[in-house]
């Protein structure tokens, strides 16, 4: 068995009079999607971001561990070492793709900035790379130079994901990346990121309410409310088998919709 990619213990947050997080734990294993599921304000995205290390808990830690299986707590490791394993070794993946691209440089450009960021120089193989990354993402390479403005937000997102994965991420945060999308254009968008994650054995941390999604993409699921995790397991047992009674009420009111 690995070690996890990233793990955490007693994590605890406030805003004001509100717990956002009481004593959450989590371990993320080398290529496991894992997916945080419960209603709006059970802290799910909360969750991301003190994993992600954009928020500080008030208790608890969390854990990175490198590629060479070293450990680090996130929190101690500093704005600008932080920032490095954003564009290496991690990747986030915004809601809305505006968050997480540049829009005023193509889409081309979007990708290859980030290989740049790791020390790519060479301006033909960044364009050779940019251009199967769009391929891969399904988007028409003629595009290369337009600005994602002038995409649709599916075509907008899946660049996104292009841009993120293009580094070779081992671990990607995903905050509802089919939110807001049409239903069509968000059964595309998963199947993609359910092949890109298990081609490249990435780890993927992905917070949904969609439960259709989490059944769909994750091997695991952790299900939240009020700010604590109220039961996790493998997917289908936590969805065929719930034990817990908010669980068991997510369930079917998925199967009653
Ligand atoms: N910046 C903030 N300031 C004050 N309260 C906040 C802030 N961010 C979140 N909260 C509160 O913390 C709780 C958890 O919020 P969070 O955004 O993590 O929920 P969520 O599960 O992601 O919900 P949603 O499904 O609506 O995105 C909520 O009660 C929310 O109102
Ligand atoms: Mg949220």
């Amino acid at each position: 068995m690995s070690f996890p990619l990233l793990e955490a213990q007693g994590l605890i947050l406030r805003f004001g009079t509100t717990t956002a997080l009481d004593d959450v734990g989590i371990a993320v294993h080398p290529g496991e999607v894992v997916a945080i599921v419960g209603e709006s304000g059970s802290g799910k995205s909360t969750l991301l971001r003190v994993l992600s290390g954009q928020l500080v808990p008030a208790a608890g830690q969390v854990t990175y561990r490198d590629a060479q299986g070293q450990p680090h707590l996130l929190h101690e490791m500093g704005e600008a070492a932080l920032r490095r394993l954003m564009r290496t070794d991690w990747g986030f993946v915004h809601q809305n793709a505006r968050d997480g691209l540049r829009m005023g440089v193509s889409a081309g450009g979007n990708v290859g900035e980030r290989l740049m960021a790791i020390g790519a120089r060479h301006y033909g193989d960044i364009r050779a790379q940019a251009t199967e990354w769009l391929r891969r993402v399904e988007i028409d390479e003629a595009r290369i130079d337009h600005l994602p403005r002038t995409f649709s937000g599916g075509m907008q997102q899946r660049l996104q994901i292009a841009r993120t994965l293009v580094s070779r991420p081992r671990l990607v945060f995903m905050d509802e990346p089919t939110g807001g999308l049409d239903v069509s254009v968000q059964a595309r968008l998963l199947d993609l990121i359910r092949g890109l994650a298990s081609e490249l054995n990435i780890a993927v941390l992905l917070v949904t309410h969609d439960i259709a999604a989490a059944r769909l993409l994750a091997h695991r699921l952790m299900v939240m409310r009020h700010g604590r995790v109220v039961e996790q397991g493998l997917t289908d047992r936590v969805l065929d088998d719930p034990q817990h009674p908010y669980t068991q009420l997510l369930v079917s009111s998925v199967l009653a919709a």
